[in-house]
């Protein structure tokens, strides 16, 4: 009985080969089926399209295509490749072939063809590709990283699609190679949004490239460090909107400065900073990237910060460092109306300045407004090493109350001193200095000892020009002065 269905069972084989014999003898027909080849690597899904599943090089796929289809064959996908070494050169049996499509797999270094015969490849379809497992996405995902390197073997595409790939890097702006290329497409998945890729926006205004809106940015990250580092990040951002932010800050960036997009915080505004110190300004620059929020302008020469104040580009700041700098005076109003229309918190650093005076007025109108409405833009300052006016008695106790009670608010303020050419009060600490001996009700022109002083003085000359005048009358006519004459006692 088993001898009966094992027979059945190598007849129906012995058919289903013969089948694919048929078929294979007439592909012309296009009656070539999936199903057919399930049994090896390599299957047509249409006369011309050629499937392979898990290639290491492109020398067994041919080896896998029938002879009479070869000719015909324009298009292989290669799914789930594995790191291998690909050349053109291993494609000379398929001289029609001008598209490939690598699918969920890796996507390693093509080498150089040596063969005048190998086809020119016109259209590469990367999806889900890969060629570095080391590196994560937040999404734990394996990056691609398209160098000239692993492109050169690929000179004279015309399209190149990436699909659903994390791409570190892509620096296509000036290879030789590339230069026939029309189309870059990019879909889904996500980039790393620097500005080396701000060529993409440019092929993009002329038609050469098309990125989607899904497409997003990533941070390269490992590990448990992920979360932490990609707070603030751009991560999982529109890469459009993002590289759109890098464009503007490169654009706006004052020539002397480093300006540097880092992310977004929670808001949909990107974190940007800029940095200036030790570059000998004189001024604050009016064209800065739009949304900047930290500026450090330290070690400069800057005397004059209204334009802090004033200049829409400065609104949106949460951390101003201006230590080091030539600084005399701040407008309370510009300053209270600065603090007042901002929804952040702020950083001033005023450090070694030549500060003698502070609009304290405003700024106590600012932390009293605060506290009233527990909102939440406290401005912090550090204002150690200014030449604080301490002679001042109108603006002393004042100081002293504000530094006293907002100390959280001044984490220097310890180090906030009277200037030693002060008369009172060398070097002293600002929080130490017995304000109330000094500046004792208000803020007279001369102490009351000195009135008396004067007063005696002014008397005194009063009497010497009296006994003069009297002594001359004696001399000059013998008549002695008035009162003496007066006295019942001569
Ligand atoms: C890659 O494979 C997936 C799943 O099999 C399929 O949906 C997708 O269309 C393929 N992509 C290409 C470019 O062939
Ligand atoms: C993957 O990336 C890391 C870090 O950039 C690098 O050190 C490593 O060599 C890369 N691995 C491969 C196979 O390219
Ligand atoms: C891109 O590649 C070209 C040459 O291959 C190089 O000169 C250029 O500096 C690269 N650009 C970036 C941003 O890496
Ligand atoms: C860009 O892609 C979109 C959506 O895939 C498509 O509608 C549009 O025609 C493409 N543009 C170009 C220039 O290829
Ligand atoms: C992306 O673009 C499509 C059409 O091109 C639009 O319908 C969609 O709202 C856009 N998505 C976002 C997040 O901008
Ligand atoms: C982006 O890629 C460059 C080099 O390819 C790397 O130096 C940089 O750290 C990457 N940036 C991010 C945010 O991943
Ligand atoms: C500031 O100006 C002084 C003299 O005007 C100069 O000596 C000094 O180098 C300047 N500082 C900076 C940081 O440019
Ligand atoms: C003294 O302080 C007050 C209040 O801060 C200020 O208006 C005035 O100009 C100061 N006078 C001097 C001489 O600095």
């Amino acid at each position: 009985m088993w001898q009966l269905r094992l027979l059945g069972k190598l007849i129906l084989v012995l058919l289903g080969v013969s089948t694919w014999a048929h078929t294979l003898s007439i592909p012309e027909e296009n009656s070539i089926q999936p199903t057919h080849s399930s049994s090896g690597p390599c299957h047509a899904v249409e006369p011309t399209e050629i499937v392979c599943r898990g290639m290491q090089s492109l020398e067994e796929v041919s080896n896998h295509i029938p002879e009479e289809l070869r000719a015909q064959v324009t298009k292989l996908t290669l799914e789930n490749a594995v790191q291998g070494v690909w050349t053109r050169d291993d494609l000379v049996k398929l001289p029609s072939l001008h598209t490939v499509v690598f699918n969920h797999s890796y996507f390693s270094e093509w080498e150089l063809p040596t063969r005048p015969d190998a086809p020119s490849l016109s259209r590469l379809i990367l999806e889900d590709c890969w060629n570095n497992n080391t590196l994560k996405t937040s999404k734990m995902r394996s990056t691609l990283s398209l160098t000239t390197e692993t492109l050169a073997g690929l000179g004279g595409l015309e399209e190149f699609h990436i699909i659903d790939c994390y791409v570190l890097d892509l620096n296509l702006s000036s290879i030789d190679t590339v230069k026939p290329l029309q189309l870059l497409n990019i879909v889904g998945g996500g980039l790393n949004c620097t500005k080396d890729k701000l060529w993409m926006l440019d092929w993009m205004e002329v038609g050469r490239a098309n990125i989607t809106n899904t497409t997003r940015c990533f941070v390269v990250s490992s590990g448990e460090m992920i979360l932490f580092s990609t707070r603030y990040s751009f991560n999982d951002h529109q890469f459009l909107l993002c590289m759109k932010y890098v464009k503007e800050t490169e654009r706006d960036c004052p020539s002397q400065c480093q300006c540097n997009v880092q992310g977004f915080k929670e808001s949909q505004y990107p974190i940007i900073h800029l940095l200036c110190e030790r570059v000998g300004l004189t001024q604050l620059p009016e064209v800065i990237p739009r949304c900047t929020t930290r500026m450090q302008f330290g070690w400069n020469n800057i005397t004059d910060i209204n334009t802090l104040f004033t200049n829409e580009n400065y609104r949106r700041m949460d951390s101003i460092l201006l230590n080091n700098n030539q600084i005399s005076y701040i407008n309370g109003d510009l300053f209270y109306n600065y603090i007042k229309g901002r929804p952040l918190d702020v950083y001033i650093n005023l450090a070694n300045n030549k500060l003698t005076t502070l609009p304290i007025k405003e700024i106590n109108r600012i932390y009293e407004e605060a506290r009233q409405t527990s909102q939440l833009f406290y401005p912090t300052f550090n204002l150690a090493d200014n030449p604080w006016n301490c002679d001042n008695c109108s603006f002393l106790p004042e100081f002293q109350k504000l530094v006293y009670y907002q100390s959280t608010m001044i984490p220097d303020y310890h180090d906030i001193r009277c200037p030693s050419d002060s008369e009172h009060h060398p070097k002293k600490r600002l929080i130490l200095i017995d304000v109330k001996s000094q500046c004792s009700s208000g803020p007279p022109l001369l102490s009351s000892l000195d009135i008396l002083n004067i007063t005696l003085a002014l008397l005194l000359l009063l009497l010497i020009i009296n006994f003069l005048h009297n002594f001359y009358q004696y001399r000059r006519h013998g008549k002695l002065p008035w009162i003496i004459i007066r006295m019942p006692c001569c």
